[in-house]
């Protein structure tokens, strides 16, 4: 047959450029041709079912996941590490290990800063990867580990079975490209490559995985039946033998103060790497070693993880510039020399508070030192005086509010100073910005920078106007175009049905989190009663203490609150408890449902679609996650089997409900 053979070819020639780009870092085909190929299998492969394979580059496409991620039990648990923050911590490792190996070497690893998957292939073929979870239970992430192109989906050195843990990453580039791209759609984007592989991972639709170009580095075997591995260096070189990448960074040491100078080396070289290290692991190396020094309950003694210090440069604090945030405090925030400090380039840090700037004596002028606090938000942790000249100048807190003029004041037991100002603008653009923020409704394209938009345009004015905003209105208002606004008004649609809980947390009362909105939706179950309570109800609640109480009471009180609320109620906001709000497996996902069903009508099912977050559109595109089909389906059957995309039985619907038969 030809398209069999087609279909060969065309596999040996998709692994082989697939090994010449990640095994061996010389890529052969351009990326579109690459594209190209893929697509020909694909499509042959849907032409002929029976050319299908778990190890087909097919594969890697990825398809939509029936359901929520299931939970998988490790075969061995998954350790996490001890940490060393300094050399001395090393040498105290050194001394444990000597105690017990006296002739114990090293091996030196970067520490990879992603997270965990662990693989288990059977007969030679990936058959399961997951998360690491608590170490003893993780979720099953198959379908978009299998979209990672560096992971062997079967395994060169024949039908083995094995356990294989190592580090799923996103590369500094991809990082770059994808945030990018967010921008440019009004999308959050991630704070760094680790939050943004962790979220790629944990996305329903593969085929969203697969666009995130993912990529892995293998370093440790688990289970490997009868393969003798007698050091950490065999398992790694067996583990490129196998096809998998390994870090090519690491090296054999004899003595802890090599390996005190490894580190030392890579702290400096981390940020030419492609990829972000946060530190480096110390192995034993021989095997026979590590059983001797076996493990504590939560970690290996024979490993300890070096973790690099937060980087910190000097720079020139030029001015203060005080921000307004939603409940009116006012923080102080460094404008500086712009320098580049742990992979990227800062012009400003907080200050925290006036009296912060006052113990450290920070001055306007000062040469400065900052650092990321947990390499990612800057800020000033110390002046360095001796570089003064004499021209620089205390800084003061304002006694009105730059944005409003209103008053400022500072409450008793409080380091802030706070706007009183009731329609201050700068409160109002934080609050908004708040209330669609991720744990709050969750209006995904709604940050900062449209929020600000859309008050300059004067289309919003508070948070309940966003509920009656217009598509026309949208595209008029500068620089967002026709398929942006569609996609926030969408996103605004969706946000109504977020529940009790995210709106209470949404409102931004003072001193109430995301946890005093859950416990609070718990306690009252509806928004009319939380308005109504009195302060002692307020009081007796566990978990709430006095000042929140008082501050909630206060809260519901103020004339405007019962108006604004008034107003989202009406917009068909949920002010009710769902008691259990189904798991939302259809977040973002398009579903169409056609034809006649057996157990539901047509509107029942499209409300279980969007009770769980996905939406039920009215007829079939590309965007289509899947269709589910009843009897007598007509035309939107057939869209669906020319643009391929996928076709779900009412029963197969069933089972990604987890519905009983029937019910
Ligand atoms: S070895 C028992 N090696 O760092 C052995 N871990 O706690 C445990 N990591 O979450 C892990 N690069 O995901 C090891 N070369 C490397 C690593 C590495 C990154 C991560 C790992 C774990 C944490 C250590």
């Amino acid at each position: 047959m030809e398209g069999r053979q087609r279909a060969l070819d065309l596999r040996v020639r998709i692994e082989k450029a697939n090994e010449e780009y990640y095994l061996q870092d010389r890529p052969s085909l351009p990326d579109a041709e690459y594209d190209r190929l893929l697509q020909e299998l694909c499509e042959l492969e849907k032409q002929y079912p029976e050319l299908q394979s778990p190890d087909s580059p097919t594969q890697r496409v990825g398809g939509y996941v029936a359901k929520e991620f299931s939970k998988v039990q490790h075969t061995q648990p998954l350790l996490s590490l001890d940490n060393a923050f300094q050399a001395e911590d090393l040498r105290d490792f050194d001394a444990r290990v000597r105690s017990v190996a006296p002739d114990a070497r090293y091996i030196a690893e970067l520490k990879i800063d992603g997270l965990t998957l662990a693989l288990t292939y059977e007969n030679g073929l990936l058959i399961r990867a997951a998360t690491r979870g608590d170490g003893e239970t993780g979720e099953e992430i198959t379908a978009n580990v299998k979209t990672i192109a560096s992971i062997p989906l079967r395994l060169k050195a024949g039908p083995l079975k094995l356990d294989v843990r190592g580090e799923g990453y996103m590369p500094k580039a991809s990082f770059a490209r994808l945030n990018q791209e967010r921008e440019e759609e009004g999308l959050r984007v991630f704070a760094n490559p680790r939050n943004a592989a962790a979220g790629s991972l944990r996305q329903l639709d593969s085929r969203e995985t697969a666009k995130r170009k993912l990529d892995y580095f293998a370093y440790q075997v688990l289970e490997a039946e009868g393969q003798g591995l007698k050091t950490q260096e065999e398992s790694l070189r067996f583990l490129g033998r196998l096809g998998f990448v390994v870090n090519p960074e690491y090296q054999v040491l004899a003595t802890i103060e090599e390996v005190i100078v490894y580190c030392e080396k890579m702290a400096q070289e981390r940020h030419q790497l492609p990829y972000d290290i946060d530190g480096v692991v110390i192995k034993v190396n021989e095997a026979e070693h590590q059983r001797e020094l076996g493990f504590t309950s939560k970690s290996p003694r024979w490993a300890i993880a070096y973790k690099f210090p937060a980087e910190q440069v000097e720079t020139v604090l030029r001015d203060v510039f005080v921000r307004v945030g939603r409940t009116g405090v006012l923080t102080p925030t460094a404008i500086l020399t712009p320098v580049f400090v742990a992979g990227s380039t800062v012009s400003r840090a907080t200050l925290h508070n006036e009296d912060y700037i006052a113990e450290k004596d920070i001055r306007i002028g000062d040469t400065v030192l900052v650092e990321k606090a947990g390499d990612i938000i800057p800020e000033v942790i110390k002046t360095i005086p001796e570089k003064r000249t004499g021209r620089e100048v205390l800084f003061r807190m304002p006694e009105h509010c730059p944005e409003c003029g209103g008053a400022v004041v500072r409450e008793e037991g409080e380091a802030a100073r706070r706007c009183t100002g009731i329609s201050c603008p700068a409160r109002q653009r934080e609050a908004i910005i708040h209330f669609a923020s991720r744990d709050a409704m969750n209006i995904d394209r709604l940050g900062p920078a449209v929020v600000q938009r859309l008050l300059e345009a004067e289309l919003i004015h508070d948070a309940a106007d966003l509920y009656s905003l217009r598509q026309e209105e949208l595209v008029q208002a500068e620089r967002l175009a026709e398929k942006s606004a569609a996609h926030l008004l969408q996103a605004i649609e969706e946000s109504k049905q977020r529940g009790l809980a995210p709106l209470i947390f949404a409102l931004g009362i003072r001193h109430a989190g995301e946890k005093a909105g859950k416990i609070l939706a718990k306690t009252f179950g509806t928004m009319e009663k939380l308005q109504t309570a009195s302060l002692e109800e307020l009081q007796i609640i566990p978990d709430i203490g006095p000042v929140m109480a008082a501050s909630i009471f206060n809260f519901f009180q103020q004339e405007g609150t019962t108006d604004f609320l008034r107003r989202l109620r009406q917009a068909g906001v949920t002010m009710q408890a769902t008691e259990a709000r189904q798991p939302q497996i259809f977040a973002g996902l398009s579903i169409v449902v056609t034809g006649v069903l057996t157990r539901w009508n047509r509107q029942e099912a499209e409300a279980m679609i969007e009770e769980r977050g996905g939406k039920a559109a009215g007829s079939v595109s590309k965007k289509t996650a899947f269709v589910v089909v009843g009897e007598n389906a007509g035309s939107k059957l057939a869209k669906a089997g020319e643009l391929g995309i996928k076709v779900l039985t009412e029963e197969e619907f069933m089972a990604m409900l987890g519905a009983e038969d029937g019910s």
